[in-house]
C-alpha cells in the first residue's frame, strides 16, 4: 500500500503549490530544526546532556531544566518561510509558530512537528523490545494508537517510529528501542505500528505521520558500540536488516530516518544505493526522508565529506529529502542548484514527498489543535491506564520459577529489596518525554496497592553499595524475597552500550546474601538489554524479566506475582550466557563446524555453547506439552499441526512457534528462521490442535544481487514452544 499518501487532489494542489515556490522556499520545506537554547541555566548544553547521559542528572531534573531554558523559536526564519519541520513537544508554542507559517509566511505552507513518540507519550508502555515479548500484532497497534491520539493532541504530527533496527548485540544500547533479533517479528511489528500510528486513511486528525528509523543496519553497529561501523553481506541486509523496513513501507509508512552508520562504506545519510536505488525505486517509497539528527554534519568525520557543503551535495543527490538539524540544506543548498551541481528537479521530488505528508495529514486544513483538545489526556483516560498494565503485564518473562514459588500467596509478608523498586521514573525506560512521574507506578507501590504486606529496604543500588543491615532488617520481617535489579534508564538506550552486559555494581552480592537467610528469592529484572546473568539463572530459584513496562509496570508485576496473570512473555532476544558471546542470536548462518563438544567445532574454550535463554523463551505458570507435529503441503503453502495440551494446573497462554531451514540452498542459510507463529489460551486439563501455514513464497531468501530465490529441496519445519524446544519434521518442495 506504498501509495496510502498518493492522493490525487492533493497531488495537483502540490504541483501548483510548487509551481509557485522560489528555491529558497523550497530548501526551508527540506529543513527541520530544534529551537535552539540560547541560555537560562548555569551550564553549556553540551554539558548538560553528558550530565544526563552519564546519569548525574536524572530525566525528571533534566525536563524542568528544559522547561526553564530560553529559547529561540525561530519565528523569524518560519516567517520567511525558511523552514518546513520543527522538533518540538509544545502544543501552545507549536500554535503560535503554526500560526506564523500559515498566516504570515508567503505561501502559508504549515509546518510539520516531529517528536520522539516511541513507546508511548503521555501514557508509557513498555519499552519495544519488551512490547515484543507480546507477539501479538493487535497489541503491537493498539499502543500505537493510543500514543498517535495522545501525541496528535498535543501538537505533534509526526512520531520518530517505528525504530525496526534488528538487534542481535545485547551490548548495544539501542536495543531497549528495537523489537529484537527476528527480522520476522519484527516485520509483524513494523506494520502493526505504522497503522497503528497512521490509522486506515491518512488525514484522521487523531494520527500522526510514521518514521521507520533507522535506515539500515544500525543495529549491527560493531561490537555493539553505538555509531560504530557496520560491515555486512548484502545478502544479510536484503534478508534481515531489510524485512522489517520492508514492511513498515508495504503498509504506507510516511517517513524514513536514515541511519548514523556506515553501509558498504558509504553513510546512509548519503548513499544514493540505499535512498534512490532501493528505498525509492525498488520498494516504491512514497514519502520522505529525513535524516538522523546531524548526521549530514557527521559525514565530515566519517570521512566522507570534505565540509557540511559536500556533505549537503552527497546528501541531496542521494536522495534524503529533509536535514534534521545540520543547518546544511538551509546553508549550502541554494547555491549548489545555482551552480548546477544539483538539479532542480531533485529539490522538487524531495518537497513533493514533504508536501505530500503535510497534506495527507490534514495541515493545510486543518493546521492548529485547540486548547480543549490539548488538554484531552492531562488525566490519562482509563482505557489508556488499562492498556499500559495490559502491555505490561504481557510484556513480562517468566525466566525460572524453581518449586513453582510464583505465583505468591498474598498471605505472605515480603521483603522487598533493591533501589529499583521503589524509583517511580524508571519504570519508563529510555525515550520517555510525554509523562507525568505522578502516573508512574514503582513496583514497591503495585505490590502495596495489591494490598501486599512490604517491607521496602533499598539495601542495594544499581551504582551504590550493597548494605547488609539493611537486608537483615527487612528478611528478619518477612517470609519472601523479592530483589529488583537490573539497569538504570541510563544504562540503555542511545549513546548507552556497555561492553560488560552483568549485573551492574553490588547488585549479585546483595542476591547472594539474600540467599543466605534461607528465605525464598524471587529475582525481578528490570533492564533495558539482554544481560549476561548466569550465576542468577544458577542459583536464584525465581527470575522474573520484567524490563522497563511503562506507567504500570508495578501493578503488572503484581498480577503477575500474585497469579491474577499468568505470564505469557516470550523473549524478543536471546540472553547470552556472557558477554564473550555476543552477538548471540538464535538465526545465525550454519556454519561448516556448528558448535559440539568436540574442539574442533564453532565454540569458546570458556564458556558455554547454549546461550543462557533462546529467543521466543518464556515460562508460564503452568506447562503445555507438543505432540504429533504433522506436516503437509499445497500448491502454495506449507501447513503444520501439532497437538497442545496444558498439563499443568492454570489456564495459560502460550505462544506456538513455527521455524523453518532451508537445507540445502545456493548460500548459506540461517539454522532457523522464524515463519509464523500465534497464539492459544488453554485451560487446565485441554488439549488442542493448532495449525500454522508459511506461504511457499516466504521460503525463499534474497541473493547478493537481490534477486528473490525460492529454491526447490529439502526443509526442517519445526514447531515449539521458543526457538530451541522444537518438535522437527522434514519436507520436500518443488517450489
Ligand atoms: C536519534 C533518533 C531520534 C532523533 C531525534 C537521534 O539522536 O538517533 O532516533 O529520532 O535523535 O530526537
Amino acid at each position: 500500500m506504498t501509495n496510502f499518501w498518493l492522493i490525487p487532489d492533493n497531488e495537483k494542489r502540490i504541483d501548483d503549490l510548487i509551481d509557485k515556490m522560489t528555491l529558497e522556499e523550497k530548501i526551508g520545506q527540506m529543513t527541520q530544526l530544534s529551537p535552539s537554547i540560547v541560555g537560562g541555566f548555569d551550564l553549556p548544553f553540551p554539558e548538560l546532556i553528558e550530565m544526563l547521559t552519564e546519569g548525574r542528572i536524572g530525566q525528571e531534573e533534566f525536563k524542568k531544566i528544559m522547561q526553564n531554558a530560553e529559547m529561540d523559536y525561530r519565528e523569524d526564519q518560519i516567517r520567511a518561510g525558511k523552514i518546513g519541520s520543527f522538533l518540538l513537544n509544545n502544543p501552545t508554542k507549536a500554535n503560535e509558530l503554526q500560526r506564523i507559517a500559515v498566516e504570515e509566511s508567503r505561501l502559508g505552507i504549515p509546518l510539520i512537528f516531529g517528536f520522539d513518540v516511541i513507546h508511548g507519550f503521555k501514557t508509557v508502555f513498555p519499552i519495544p523490545l519488551a512490547e515484543a515479548c507480546i507477539w501479538d500484532e493487535d497489541i503491537f497497534a493498539q499502543t500505537a494508537r493510543i500514543s498517535a491520539r495522545e501525541a496528535r493532541s498535543h501538537n505533534i504530527h509526526w512520531a520518530f517510529s517505528p525504530m525496526l533496527d534488528v538487534s542481535r548485540d545485547a551490548r548495544w544500547g539501542r536495543i531497549a528501542e528495537s523489537p529484537g533479533e527476528d527480522p520476522f517479528l519484527a516485520s509483524v511489528y513494523a506494520r502493526a505500528k505504522v497503522r497503528g500510528l497512521q490509522g486506515n486513511a491518512p488525514g484522521a486528525d487523531d494520527h500522526v505521520a510514521a518514521c521507520l528509523k533507522h535506515y539500515i543496519a544500525y543495529g549491527a553497529a560493531e561490537s555493539g558500540q553505538d555509531y560504530n561501523t557496520v560491515s555486512m553481506a548484502d545478502s544479510l541486509l536484503y534478508n534481515v536488516y531489510l524485512p522489517p523496513f520492508q514492511s513498515g513501507v508495504a503498509a504506507g509508512a510516511a517517513t524514513v530516518m536514515s541511519a548514523f552508520n556506515d553501509y558498504n562504506g558509504v553513510p546512509c545519510t548519503i548513499n544514493e544505493f540505499l535512498l534512490r536505488d532501493l528505498l525509492k525505486e525498488r520498494l516504491g517509497f512514497a514519502g520522505f526522508v529525513v535524516s538522523d539528527a546531524n548526521s549530514i554534519d557527521d559525514c565530515i568525520r566519517h570521512g566522507s565529506t570534505a565540509d557540511l557543503e559536500e556533505a549537503a551535495l552527497k546528501s541531496c543527490l542521494a536522495g534524503l529529502d529533509m536535514d534534521m538539524n545540520s543547518h546544511a540544506y538551509s546553508t549550502y543548498l541554494k547555491k549548489l542548484v545555482e551552480q548546477g551541481d544539483i538539479p532542480s528537479e531533485l529539490l522538487d521530488d524531495a518537497v513533493r514527498r514533504i508536501l505530500r505528508i503535510k497534506m495527507g495529514l490534514g495541515l493545510f486544513d486543518h493546521p492548529y489543535v485547540s486548547q480543549e483538545k490539548m488538554s484531552l489526556y492531562d488525566v490519562l483516560p482509563d482505557e489508556h491506564i488499562e492498556l499500559a498494565r495490559e502491555t505490561a503485564r504481557r510484556s513480562i518473562v517468566l525466566l525460572k520459577n524453581e518449586d513453582n514459588i510464583l505465583p505468591i500467596d498474598q498471605s505472605r509478608r515480603v521483603a522487598l529489596i533493591g533501589e529499583l523498586a521503589d524509583l517511580p521514573e524508571e519504570v519508563v525506560g529510555s525515550w520517555a518525554m510525554g509523562f507525568n512521574v505522578t502516573d508512574c507506578v514503582s513496583i514497591r507501590q503495585g505490590l502495596l496497592n495489591a494490598g501486599l504486606e512490604v517491607f521496602y529496604e533499598k539495601t542495594c543500588g544499581v551504582a551504590s553499595p550493597f548494605d547488609p543491615d539493611e537486608l537483615q532488617r527487612a528478611a528478619d520481617r518477612a517470609d519472601v524475597i523479592i530483589a529488583v535489579v537490573g539497569e538504570l534508564i541510563s544504562m540503555s538506550g542511545e549513546a548507552a552500550s556497555r561492553a560488560d552486559i552483568s549485573l551492574p555494581g553490588q547488585q549479585e552480592t546483595m542476591l547472594k546474601a539474600a540467599l543466605k537467610t534461607g528465605k525464598p528469592v524471587i529475582a525481578v529484572l528490570m533492564n533495558g538489554r539482554p544481560l549476561a546473568i548466569p550465576w542468577l539463572k544458577d542459583h536464584v530459584p525465581v527470575i522474573v524479566e520484567a524490563w522497563q513496562l511503562g506507567i504500570q509496570m508495578g501493578n503488572a508485576v503484581a498480577d503477575v506475582l500474585l497469579g491474577d496473570y499468568n505470564p505469557s512473555g516470550k523473549l524478543s532476544c536471546t540472553f547470552p550466557a556472557q558477554v564473550g558471546q555476543c552477538p548471540r542470536y538464535y538465526n545465525h548462518p550454519s556454519t561448516g563446524r556448528p558448535g559440539a563438544k568436540s574442539k574442533f567445532s564453532s565454540r569458546y574454550l570458556d564458556a558455554p555453547l547454549e546461550p543462557l535463554f533462546p529467543f521466543g523463551f518464556g515460562l508460564s505458570y503452568t506447562t503445555f506439552s507438543y505432540d504429533n507435529l504433522k506436516v503437509e503441503q499445497t500448491a502454495d503453502q506449507v501447513l503444520a499441526s501439532v497437538e497442545i495440551s496444558n498439563t499443568g494446573k492454570y489456564a495459560g497462554e502460550e505462544t506456538v512457534q513455527l521455524y523453518i531451514q532451508d537445507i540445502t540452498a545456493s548460500l548459506v542459510r540461517p539454522v532457523k528462521e522464524l515463519k509464523a507463529f500465534t497464539k492459544i489460551l488453554l485451560q487446565p486439563g485441554q488439549r488442542t490442535t493448532v495449525s500454522l501455514a508459511v506461504p511457499k513464497a516466504h521460503m525463499g531468501f534474497y541473493n547478493n544481487t537481490m534477486d528473490h530465490r525460492l529454491e526447490d529441496g529439502a526443509f526442517n519445519i519445526y514447531v515449539g514452544t521458543n526457538s530451541r524446544d522444537c518438535l522437527q519434521e522434514r519436507i520436500d518442495i518443488a517450489f
